[in-house]
């Protein structure tokens, strides 16, 4: 076996783990970054697409924002849709001035990837990590199986950015954390299509069939959602009944119909809420997918990786570069207190906004929540802070 050694291990080429290559390489920390698909599987990977304020911020400030700020469509408000009508949320003004970027997670990936590559920094494609152990030791190490057999690396740091089923989190002891996991009963059916967006702004709408999305990537491109049964599959969903379903869904008398192109990617996502508890395991840290999940209501999910991988850069400088241990024994609590928070708000979001089938009793619940959301300016505040920028409640 090939033996080869750096500081910090970054396991999963994700946006959390490209972030955190960034950071710390800027700040002359030595990392490899490993990821077991090819460049061209993460670079296509349609996911999440809005950007909070803070987390743009900290895109730019890593030296990644230049094309963010030049191609993102930066939002003022939301729309919100219920019992036909639509109601807008003054996103901007109810919080401070700030608004949120849309500009999709595969583009956030590219930028890094470039940057990483550009700087001549290691980072290795079609890289799956099998082993992470050591971790309790003054020498941990991975075993990555590549093109020319394993390697091993031996590091001072292990950081899992490895997303939702990946073998960091699986390397902890399970007497020594604690996941707590909730499951919705039903599903996202995305689809990427070349057509101008219907709306200015994003669309969340809740309909007695079920929820709906109207989103964007460009003024050519649009990103739309369905709520579908947990169990729907791609083939019961042909693009004819996609588009019959967003038009019932969205419309209100101001805009009866979308505007309908060719679909050029659709998929679908189950919904979950997971949180692993503590965030480390000796030399292990855990950040992103790896340590946490939210439905994607809240579009958090992206914004939670990044958040993380900000405190985890910080907290391993200051050991590897000050031997100060302070951030990292805090890393994990300084995170979770903002993961609950996003859970919460994620949460309240699905179901505010996904209908329960003939639970009139919910149903009437879900309304009043929505019509408190969009009326009280105390309740609309509450939701735009929450929305643009996490941190700041
Ligand atoms: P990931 O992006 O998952 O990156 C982890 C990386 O680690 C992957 O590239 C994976 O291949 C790699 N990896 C895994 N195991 C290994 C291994 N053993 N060795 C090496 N590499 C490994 N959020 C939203 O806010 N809105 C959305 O619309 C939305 N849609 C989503 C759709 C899908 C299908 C999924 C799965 C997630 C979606 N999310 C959405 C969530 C959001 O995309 C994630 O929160 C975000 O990707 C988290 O980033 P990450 O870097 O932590 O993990
Ligand atoms: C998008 C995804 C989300 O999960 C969300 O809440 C809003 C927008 C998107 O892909 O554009």
């Amino acid at each position: 076996m090939k033996e080869t050694r750096t500081q910090v291990v970054i396991v999963g080429a994700g946006p959390a783990g490209l972030l955190l290559g960034q950071l710390l390489q800027s700040a002359g920390v030595d990392n490899v970054v490993l990821e077991r698909r090819s460049r061209e599987y993460v670079e296509q990977r349609v996911r999440a697409g809005v950007i909070e304020y803070g987390v743009a911020n900290l895109i730019d400030d890593a030296g990644a924002g230049e094309r963010m700020r030049r191609e993102g469509l930066v939002h003022h408000g939301v729309e919100f849709r219920f019992e036909h009508h639509a109601h807008r949320v003054a996103l901007s003004e109810l919080a401070d001035g700030r608004a949120i970027t849309v500009y999709g997670q595969q583009e956030v990936v590219k930028d890094l990837i470039a940057l990483r590559l550009g700087a001549g920094a290691p980072l290795h494609f079609d890289a799956e990590v099998t082993v992470v152990d050591g971790l309790t030791s003054d020498a941990p190490f991975v075993d990555v199986e590549g093109a020319d057999g394993t390697t091993r690396i031996s590091c001072e740091y292990v950081a899992g950015c490895d997303g939702s089923f990946g073998v960091a989190s699986r390397s902890i002891p399970t007497t020594l954390h604690r996941k707590y996991e909730r499951t919705y009963p039903f599903s996202w059916l995305g689809i990427l299509a070349e057509v101008p967006p219907s709306n200015e702004e994003l669309v969340y709408c809740r309909h007695e069939n079920g929820f709906a999305l109207s989103s964007m990537r460009s003024p050519t491109l649009s990103r739309l959602y369905l709520g579908v049964e947990p169990n729907d599959t791609l083939d019961e969903w042909s693009d004819d009944r996609i588009w019959d379903e967003l038009n019932v869904r969205l419309a209100t008398e101001a805009t009866p119909a979308i505007n309908q192109g060719r679909v050029v990617e659709r998929s679908i996502t189950s919904m979950r809420s997971v949180v692993v508890a503590p965030m480390r395991h000796g030399r292990l840290f855990l950040a992103g997918d790896a340590a946490h999940i939210v439905p994607p209501t809240g579009a958090k999910g992206m914004n939670l990786a990044l958040a993380d991988v900000r405190v985890l850069a910080g907290a391993l400088l200051a050991q590897l570069q000050r031997k100060d241990d302070t951030l990292l024994a805090a890393y994990s609590a300084t995170c979770l207190e903002r993961v609950w928070r996003a859970e919460e708000f994620s949460n309240y979001m699905t179901q505010m906004l996904h209908p329960n089938g003939d639970d009139d009793f919910e149903n009437g619940v879900q309304l009043a929540r929505l019509r408190q959301a969009v009326n009280s300016r105390e309740a609309s505040t509450v939701l735009a802070r929450n929305y643009v920028d996490l941190n700041s409640l």
